[in-house]
């Protein structure tokens, strides 16, 4: 099915619900953003560019209740205000935020709303200054907007772009890497319509052609979609889990979330993938992901092995997991599997190593495939901690109780006398 494309000819269109969850997501993530850059009571200024790669016209009406709905311009520039309110209210020494903002939009009228749009809500005297309203395409402008955040912020390069591309296709693999190369602390959330992929997909031949623009060629290693197709029972299952994992692997991030959107009207599912350099800023996503919990669902099962998609067992996954294999959401159901699973994977790290694994590198080392957020691990290790089947040690030798405060740096051990039950 094609999407529907928004036009701001005649002024806002219509937005539908599904789209509206999408912006709930930013501003729920971009509050969570500045609540933990800015946490040391000393710091007194944050440098930050947020750029909005496919900006729309600014301002909608909701298809149901004909509300105005502002789009995701004005919920980058909501987010700055609120946060410097809420940062500075009870500290002595504000700390000053320093945010440039960029919009690109390649379709003019499009881009004139949005321009028209701010300057009524009173932005008129930053546009062009702190504010910069780009009539292009964002593959065009990117190399600029990167050397903008370079020169602003030498060491770290921080900075959000929302790349929320109608469909699949305008932004390769190449140019989120160019984005994590040059900007360490960039993060990047990125729109993919997996579902209109997918009716791609079904077309064949045309296929390979999309793949290598895309910068992810080979990945169904020589086989043609047809043939995926007669082999493999789980065929989109297979085509998703492999598309999604190139595409990850193949732009550079450390981190990223591989959580979906279902757009319950059946608009077709996309992906929000939030692709980063750091785990705790994927950790601050994930979190979302499970404050959010209507929103999302995604493949695969709880524990640390998500997305290892080839050569899985559905059945057994169902089965051991009591539901069924597209079922996971985020809520108190998945959060008891995800406990349920990690108590089970933890201790296969743990055990591998006679020095154990340090909780840091084992949240680290396993983050991306698991949706379990750095809380829901420390529950994990708190249960296993109960049931005496680990220990955990601080750096100063000191042996920990409890999991509520365990440190990146302390170590989880295999316990001096595994019992029976954990040996076998
Ligand atoms: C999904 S809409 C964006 C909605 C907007 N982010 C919001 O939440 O309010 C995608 C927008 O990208 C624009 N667009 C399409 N291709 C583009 C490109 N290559 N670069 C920049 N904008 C593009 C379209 O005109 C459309 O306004």
């Amino acid at each position: 099915m094609t999407l529907k494309q928004y036009s701001w000819k005649d002024g806002p269109d219509l937005i539908q619900q599904h789209s509206v969850a999408k912006h709930r997501i930013l501003e729920a993530y971009l509050a969570a953003y500045f609540r933990t850059l800015v946490s040391s009571p000393n710091q007194d200024v944050l440098r930050l560019t947020l750029v909005d790669g496919f900006a729309g016209g600014g301002l909608y009406v909701h298809n149901d209740t004909r509300e105005p709905v502002k789009g995701s311009p004005f919920i980058f520039l909501e987010a700055t205000r609120e946060a410097e309110f809420h940062i500075n209210k009870d500290r002595r020494k504000p700390v000053q935020l320093q945010v440039d903002y960029f919009f690109c939009e390649a379709d003019r009228h499009a881009q004139m709303h949005l321009d028209k749009v701010l300057r009524e809500a009173g932005y008129a005297d930053r546009i062009g200054n702190g504010i910069y309203i780009e009539h292009s395409r964002f593959q065009d402008k990117a190399d600029a907007i990167i050397g903008f955040i370079k020169k602003k912020s030498p060491k770290n390069g921080r900075s959000i772009f929302a790349l929320d591309q109608y469909g699949y296709k305008e932004v390769p693999t190449h140019l989120l890497r160019k984005i994590f190369d040059a900007l360490p602390s960039a993060e990047v959330i990125l729109t993919f319509g997996v579902d209109s992929f997918m009716n791609f997909a079904s077309d064949g031949d045309q296929v390979r052609g999309l793949l290598d623009g895309l910068g992810i060629p080979d990945i169904f290693r020589g086989r043609s979609v047809e043939e995926i197709k007669a082999s493999d029972r789980d065929w989109r299952l297979f085509l998703q889990s492999t598309l999604y994992r190139r595409l990850v692997e193949n732009c550079g991030a450390r981190h990223f979330t591989p959580f979906f959107i279902r757009n319950r009207g059946g608009h077709g599912d996309y992906w929000l993938i939030h692709m980063s350099q750091h785990h705790r800023a994927r950790d601050v996503m994930t979190e979302v992901h499970w404050a959010n919990s209507n929103y999302f669902i995604h493949y695969g099962g709880a524990g640390l092995d998500m997305f290892q998609m080839v050569g899985y067992d559905p059945s057994h996954d169902a089965a051991y997991l009591g539901q069924s294999l597209l079922g996971f959401e985020f809520d108190d159901v998945a959060r008891r599997t995800s406990i349920a699973a990690l108590t089970e994977h933890i201790p296969r790290r743990v055990y591998a190593d006679d020095s154990g694994i340090s909780f840091g590198e084992l949240f680290a080392t396993t983050c991306n495939s698991s949706p379990a957020s750095a809380r829901i691990y420390r529950e994990s290790i708190g249960k296993l901690l109960d049931e005496k089947a680990v220990e955990i040690i601080g750096v100063d030798g000191t042996k920990r109780r409890s999991s509520a405060q365990i440190m990146d740096s302390d170590q989880i051990l295999s316990p001096p006398q595994r019992t029976l039950f954990m040996t076998g």
